[in-house]
């Protein structure tokens, strides 16, 4: 079996944290690697339903993805994590317990995320209409030393996707393009 491993995406809201996990994912299962994502948006819909933004509730969502996460990386599944995960604390307290831990930080200006506002969240946040707004009116502590840091505000999300690949490749987390699963030389001892 594959050895798993979390790929644990940091970053503010809009950065790309959910694009490029889709994409890694779609390229993980397309080399037999299987993948779970557990997306902040979605997880707020279900696992962490009724959770909010303070310190406490976001730690309480962080520490519930990263439960999950070690549950299925212990199985042999790269779980990827895509929730903003401000605080560095609780980062490092997942790192500790999953083991397998690949700390993706995708960073980019809160002038890149402005012009974007994909969510029109930004406008709000600013206007005072969004509460305790991570990097806006809430803290965000980037990593002092993610093993991958990628920038979606000067990358293109190929570039970004080609660098987290190349980590993953290098570090022999994951089979070669074209080397299936089952190789035993694409597989971590
Ligand atoms: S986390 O802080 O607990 O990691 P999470 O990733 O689950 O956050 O949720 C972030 C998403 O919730 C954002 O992408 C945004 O769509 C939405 N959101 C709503 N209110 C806030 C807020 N106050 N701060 C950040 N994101 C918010």
């Amino acid at each position: 079996m594959h050895k798993g491993f979390t790929l644990w995406f940091t970053g503010l809201s809009g950065a790309g944290k959910s694009t490029l996990s889709n994409m890694i994912a779609d390229e993980l299962r397309r080399r037999g690697v299987r993948v779970e994502i557990l997306d902040g948006d979605e997880v707020r819909t279900n696992l962490s339903k009724g959770l909010g933004f303070s310190k406490e509730d976001r730690d309480t969502n962080i520490k519930r993805i990263g439960y999950v996460c070690k549950l299925l990386s212990r199985n042999g599944v790269a779980a990827i994590s895509a929730a903003i995960s401000p605080y560095r604390e609780v980062r490092d307290f997942n790192r500790a317990e999953i083991g397998n831990f690949i700390e993706v930080y995708v960073e980019c200006s809160i002038e890149a995320l402005t012009n974007r506002d994909v969510k029109g969240l930004y406008k709000k946040a600013l206007a005072g209409e969004i509460k305790n707004f991570t990097g806006i009116s809430d803290p965000y502590e980037a990593p002092l030393n993610a093993e991958i840091t990628v920038n979606s505000g000067k990358q293109t999300k190929e570039e970004s996707l080609a660098v987290i690949m190349g980590y993953l490749e290098k570090e022999g987390w994951i089979p070669k393009p074209g080397v299936k699963e089952s190789s035993t030389s694409a597989c971590r001892a």
